[in-house]
């Protein structure tokens, strides 16, 4: 319960106003009251407690790239600050940065965008997504979104008031998308189908085939599209990314979303974008002006430094990802029951851990509780996800070596 709390009228001292004894719960939006924190954030503030403790923890529940921002992106926000950018800047994004996202789409994706009414730089990549739902998703509109899923999609599509309906994937076909499953789903409510390669959690990077299947049913059905292509430059073994918004007759129903925080290890510096027709984006500049503003304006001048200066700081992570990617999946095929394919891209391992026996919350419990290592449980990336575990490995290869070795110890070696 909450306390009564009475307000008084200045000078007088009469009670204006009494609330009665409700519980805070009364006070919560329905469409909130259910939902369950980001299970990953979840994972991670347990094994920060465990480490407070004094335990040593392994922690491969993020999803953060273990390496510093280059210095010379450190040092464009340093002497952007020191310069006096410390002012709110143009709501949608500073200019120079607007136009060094138009030329990197345009260079790397194929895609043409007017900086100054089609691009809108966010707070983070998860802003960019929560601003598009909030402006385009409402009561009686249903966004497919293809599972396992990232743990933040069916949580903002309800919190826009738009239903998410998911449409399962299956482990034993590669998490491959096919027209039957998409048109199980779609009904005379179906606005917009929500992707994401290179994905997180599966690793799963879109084929051309798959690509033009998702397009063609856009089109017959009028769907728009939002593509999440955090990962882009995180391939492996020739996987090419491909942006869904190059297909003929696509740019016009496609935003695309993107960001800073993987490519150039600057998670903490919150900065993502989106990409879309105009129409679509003025919607979407009325959310982001009402809700934050602008993002950070002396990250921004980072953020133009990071896509204008030198790019091959991003393929020696890559390059180290790749390393660790083979070596946790050699390490994990040893243990009893697991089953680790390597990944076509992003940075997690989603591992099969059906041989154990296990679901993935005990199992994700055992090995926090008992190896003191953190991992992210298949089931919090949707039904679909059960039977695995996701871990990170974007960390040292020391830990990972420590990590696959405490797995071993306690689940068994095969
Ligand atoms: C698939 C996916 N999309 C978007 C984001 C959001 O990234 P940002 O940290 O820029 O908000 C993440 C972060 O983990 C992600 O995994």
């Amino acid at each position: 319960m909450i306390p009564i709390v009475a307000k008084y009228a200045p000078f007088t001292g009469k009670v204006v106003q009494q609330m009665s004894q409700r519980s805070a719960s009364d006070f919560v939006a329905a469409r909130v009251r259910d939902m369950a924190p980001s299970p990953t954030i979840a994972v991670s503030d347990k094994a920060r407690a465990l480490k407070a403790q004094g335990i040593d923890v392994v922690d491969l529940g993020g999803g953060d790239p273990d390496f510093i921002t280059p210095e010379h992106i450190r040092q464009a926000a340093i002497d952007a600050m020191n310069g006096g950018e410390t002012h709110y800047v143009a709501s949608p994004g500073i200019p120079p940065l607007r136009k060094a996202i138009a030329a990197k789409l345009k260079a790397d994706n194929g895609l043409e965008y007017d900086w100054n009414k089609e691009i809108i730089v966010t707070p983070g990549g998860k802003a960019s997504l929560f601003q598009a739902m909030l402006a385009l998703a409402e009561p009686g509109v249903e966004i497919l979104v293809l599972e396992p899923a990232w743990v933040s999609y069916v949580p903002m599509i309800e919190i826009a008031g738009g239903t998410p309906v998911t449409v399962s994937l299956d482990a034993d076909d590669n998490f491959r998308i096919t027209r039957e499953k998409l048109e199980q789903k779609i009904t005379s409510r179906t606005r917009g189908i929500l992707l994401n390669s290179p994905n997180n959690p599966t690793g799963r990077v879109l084929t051309t085939e798959e690509i033009d299947t998702i397009s063609a049913i856009a089109i017959e059905h009028d769907l728009l599209v939002y593509t999440d292509e955090m990962y882009e430059k995180i391939v492996y073994d020739g996987n090419e990314h491909i942006s869904l918004a190059t297909r003929p007759g696509m740019w016009e129903r496609t935003l695309t979303f993107n960001g800073l925080s993987k490519a150039y290890a600057m998670t903490g510096w919150r900065l993502g974008y989106v990409a879309g027709p105009k129409a679509f984006m003025d919607e979407i500049a009325k959310v982001h002006s009402h809700s934050v503003t602008c993002a950070t304006s002396f990250a921004q001048f980072g953020g133009v430094a990071a896509l204008t200066g030198p790019q091959e700081f991003i393929s020696e992570m890559v390059t180290a990802w790749d390393r660790r990617r083979r070596a946790v999946a050699e390490g994990l095929n040893r243990v009893k029951g697991f089953k680790c394919d390597l990944v076509e891209g992003a940075f997690y391992h989603f591992v099969d851990i059906r041989g154990t026996g296990l679901d993935s919350m005990t199992l994700a419990d055992k090995l926090l509780n008992e190896a003191h290592v953190a991992m992210t449980p298949g089931l919090a990336f949707g039904e679909a996800g059960e039977g695995h575990i996701r871990l990170s490995f974007a960390t040292s290869d020391e830990l990972l070596a420590e990590a696959v070795k405490r797995i071993g110890d306690a689940i068994g070696w095969a």
